[in-house]
């Protein structure tokens, strides 16, 4: 699959932990181009997995993508989005701007994200709470257009994950 992407879009990367979203976003975007609300944890908190520090992380997060935005900058927003009420909030920012709001949902058999958290030593949570990512992601999946986002594309096996293409537009 061919992701083309308008130059001005804010990216929302949609999908349960493990899913792959980092992995893609390090893949087809430029390290500048990628705000991860793990990223923004370490920075307001000093650890990133300091749930705590979750408000503050994405005020700065939403800050700089404005400010990027604002630039005519495209920008990707790696994290979990699996509410729709943190959709939302994305889709308002990139209006405010002009910019075309585009959600990129990774939704690969729970099982996979399973495996993949046992195999990693950066995640301490519950399996639960990937079991709950992900059907919570999987409900959303076919509301992404009426809440906003212009385009959306949806990739399920891990294949079509590895296969996909990112293009930008004019
Ligand atoms: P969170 O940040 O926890 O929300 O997860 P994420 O969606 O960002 O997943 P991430 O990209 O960090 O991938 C999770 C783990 O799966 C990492 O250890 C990756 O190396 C691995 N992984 C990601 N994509 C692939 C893939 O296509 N194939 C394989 N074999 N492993 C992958
Ligand atoms: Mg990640």
């Amino acid at each position: 699959m061919n992701i083309e992407l308008p130059d001005l879009s804010l990216v929302c990367l949609v999908g349960a932990s493990g899913a792959g979203k980092s992995t893609f976003a390090q893949r087809h975007f430029r390290p500048t181009e990628v705000l991860s609300s793990d990223a923004f944890r370490g920075w307001v908190a000093d650890d990133e997995a300091d749930q705590s520090a979750t408000a503050d992380a994405f005020a700065a997060l939403f800050h700089l993508a404005g400010v990027r935005l604002g630039r005519g900058r495209l920008t990707v927003i790696d994290a979990t989005h699996a509410r729709r009420a943190d959709r939302e909030k994305a889709i308002v920012l990139a209006r405010e701007h002009h910019a075309v709001p585009v959600a990129i949902a990774l939704a690969p058999p729970v099982e996979v994200c399973l495996q993949r958290h046992a195999d990693r030593q950066d995640r301490e949570f519950a399996a639960r709470v990937i079991r709950d990512q992900s059907r919570t992601v999987e409900r959303s999946l076919k509301h992404l257009r009426k809440e906003g986002f212009r385009r959306t594309w949806v990739l399920r096996e891990p294949e079509q994950i590895d296969a996909a293409t990112v293009e930008r537009v004019p």
